[in-house]
């Protein structure tokens, strides 16, 4: 397999495709000028042969005319077989015109008839044209004997002369154009010997040219292109890894050259670029780190000033609500401290005394009571956990508000889910959220209403939801964003601190629940409380027990 993949990347490399192009090109074009070559020299050698034979062919008639005109056949037979015994000629045959063989230099044939569709007649006698109009190259053919050796075979037309039919002798017609024909073969050994020696000089000859321009071709390729392209391939690949020194060594000032020279401009460039982007880097780094350093700053101040200013807000708000019932106290005081000096102490039977008391006391509970909750939602307070059924808190908590439905004419609806586990929480605190919801939702009831309460065990969840809905008043976006916010009230001085619900939201916190709000002024609010059957920070030993949240 690796071998296989190493012979693919060496054959799909530049150098080895250009080899391949270059040594292919040099074949295939030297072959065949090796073929048209040995072609053109086969065909000149046979053009000589014919017109060697058709010179014998022309001696032939010249010399046996006189022969013929006398009708001297034995003279005219001698001569044809003294011309026939001339080295490379085959046979000389006359032949007549119905193709009967009158005289061959092989006496075996004479008075036989040859086959006009045969390859020597079939020139003439299937162009039915004249034999004395027919081109030379059309009286001429190549063929084989026995099996291998070729001949050229050539004839010649004996035409009809004007002394051959007014001869004394003869009795042939001036229309009859031609007498006979010459046939004369010739072997093309000694051709075909030459041609073939040529063949192999020159296939020789052009082997060691091929593989000489094959070898030169490839050293250049080598030399001037591998070279140069390897040591280009070297630079990018030492510049990927990150190496922005190296220099590709270049002399030449070829395309290759170029390039190379180009790639260590670029190089430069890039190490130029690349520094100037890590100084930018760091400069920003540092410029950064400052703004950072100088934000954080910033917003420990901002930070500090914003606990200052709650902590003042704080402390102005539960300044002014203790603030009312103390000078409250200090007046009834003072005007017990009067009624003692003028001696009017008891005078109606103490009543106004005990009537002043009551509300030096109320106002004092009053005092104690803004206090207690204060307390309650900024301590870290003790919360009693124990498995609770929620259905009873619920119930209990409609219980303690129960006068104050009846006074205002609501309706209290109640629904439970099906199959509500116990639910581990301090049901004292859980209660007081209740109370404080119920409360608010009376409050919101102008006239009569209805108030619904309802509760489901959330699978998902693994928690409980309890949902308290009125149809009172509602309230507008702005209030509902800071109903959880201690102090913050919108009810008349007396009626309410605007603790209720900041309490119920510490509380519900620290049972690991939340609590939400949905209202819409003119048609009611709906208070929503999800709170986890175990809440996460209770564990097994301490679930019963108090435990600091
Ligand atoms: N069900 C409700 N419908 C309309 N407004 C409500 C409802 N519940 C609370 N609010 C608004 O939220 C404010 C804050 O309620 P919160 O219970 O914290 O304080 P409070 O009721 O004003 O006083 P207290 O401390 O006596 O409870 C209320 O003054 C009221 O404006
Ligand atoms: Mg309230």
């Amino acid at each position: 397999m690796n071998l296989l993949k190493r012979v693919l990347s060496i054959s799909s490399s530049l150098t080895i495709k250009l080899t391949i192009y270059v040594v292919g090109s040099v074949v295939v074009i030297f072959s065949v000028f090796g073929y048209l070559n040995i072609e053109n020299s086969r065909r000149h050698l046979e053009g000589l042969v014919l017109s060697s034979a058709q010179g014998i062919g022309d001696i032939i008639k010249r010399s046996t005319r006189l022969s013929m005109l006398r009708n001297r056949r034995d003279e005219l037979y001698h001569m044809i077989n003294q011309i026939g015994n001339e080295p490379g000629l085959k046979k000389i045959r006359i032949l007549n015109k119905e193709g009967q063989i009158t005289f061959s230099t092989d006496e075996n044939e004479i008075g036989s008839y040859v086959d006009k569709k045969a390859e020597a007649c079939y020139a003439c006698h299937t162009q039915e044209r004249p034999l004395e109009k027919l081109e030379r190259p059309d009286r001429a053919r190549i063929f084989k004997v026995n099996g291998s050796e070729r001949l050229l075979g050539l004839i010649v037309p004996v035409e009809n002369a004007p002394d051959c039919y007014t001869a004394s002798c003869h009795v042939h017609p001036e229309s009859k154009k031609v007498l006979g024909v010459l046939d004369i073969n010739i072997s093309l050994e000694k051709v075909d010997e030459s041609i073939a020696e040529y063949q192999r000089n020159v296939v020789l000859n052009l082997f060691v040219i091929m593989i000489a321009i094959s070898l030169v071709s490839v050293a250049f390729v080598w030399l001037m292109i591998y070279g140069p392209v390897k040591k280009l391939i070297t630079g990018t690949k030492r510049i990927s890894m990150g190496d922005m020194d190296y220099v590709i060594e270049t002399k030449s000032s070829d395309e290759l050259g170029v390039l190379a020279s180009s790639f260590n401009r670029m190089t430069r460039d890039l190490k130029r670029a690349h520094e100037e982007i890590t100084d930018w880097t760091r400069t920003l780094e540092d410029r950064v780190a400052n703004k950072t350093e100088e934000l954080q700053k910033a917003n420990q101040i901002i930070l500090q000033a914003e606990k200052l200013a709650s902590v003042g807000r704080l402390a102005a708000i539960v300044a002014h609500e203790l603030n009312n019932p103390l000078s409250g106290i200090v007046t009834y005081a003072k005007l017990l401290r009067k009624r003692i000096d003028n001696d009017t102490f008891a005078a109606d039977g103490h009543a106004k005394t005990k009537e002043i008391l009551d509300m030096i006391m109320s106002e004092g509970m009053r005092c104690g009571e803004i206090v207690k909750n204060l307390l309650q939602f900024s301590r870290r307070s003790d919360l009693v956990i124990t498995p609770n059924d929620i259905r009873d808190i619920i119930q209990e908590s409609i219980r303690l508000v129960e006068h104050l439905t009846t006074l205002r004419n609501i309706e209290i609806r109640l629904g439970f889910g099906k199959e509500i586990p116990a639910l581990n929480c301090d049901s004292q605190k859980i209660k007081q959220v209740l109370l404080a919801l119920l409360i608010n939702g009376c409050d919101a009831i102008v006239e009569e209403g209805l108030l619904k309460i309802s509760c489901r065990y959330v699978q998902l969840l693994k928690a409980v939801e309890i949902t308290v809905e009125d149809n009172g008043v509602g309230m507008d976006e702005e209030t509902a964003r800071h109903i959880f916010e201690p102090f913050f009230t919108t009810k008349e001085e007396g009626n309410g601190v605007g603790l209720g619900l900041a309490v119920a939201l510490s509380i519900i916190q620290k049972h690991g629940g939340t609590i939400s709000v949905r209202s819409i002024v003119g048609e009611g609010t709906t208070f929503t409380i999800v709170l986890p059957l175990r809440p996460a920070s209770i564990t097994e030993e301490s679930e019963h027990v108090g435990v600091e949240c």
